[in-house]
């Protein structure tokens, strides 16, 4: 089934299903490495444009998830240092790292409007989520 989807077309959806489903996700799109450079490289989202399509290693929540291989549950935006602000009406962010044999390729990031949402729930649920995206890539 949706062997003619195109890889983007797919994550599209994915980010859709998981916009349209759940409440308190707001903005939902992926970055990936950008070929060799140490920089993120934004993909198929769902939300309000954002001018961050390219993010250095390093930089926001999204840079630093592509450093630390590890998920990034932020529960204020305000209280983060290095942040990368897309919206002013963004609360909350979450950030979990794909793996495709063990190295980071990407990410899935998702902005909430609401102050604190995410749970270990939103970790398990994103933890699978970029689990099947890694089978596809
Ligand atoms: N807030 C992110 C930047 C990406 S936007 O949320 C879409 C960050 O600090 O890395």
């Amino acid at each position: 089934s949706n062997t003619n989807e195109t890889i983007e077309n797919r994550l599209y959806s994915i980010c859709k299903l998981l916009e349209s489903n759940i409440n308190y996700y707001n903005w939902v799109g992926f970055y990936f490495k950008n070929g060799d450079k140490e920089e993120l490289k934004l993909g198929p989202y769902v939300g309000e444009p954002t001018d961050h399509t390219i993010i250095p290693f390093g930089k926001g929540i999204c840079g630093q998830v592509a450093v630390s291989n590890q998920n990034f549950v932020v529960p204020d935006v305000a209280a983060q240092d290095n942040y990368i602000a897309c919206s002013i009406t963004v609360k909350a962010e979450i950030v979990i790292p794909i793996f495709v044999n063990g190295e980071n390729i990407g990410q899935i990031d998702i902005d909430s409007n609401t102050p604190d949402p995410f749970t270990e729930a939103d970790e398990r649920l994103l933890e699978f989520v970029c689990a099947k995206v890694s089978e596809i890539l």
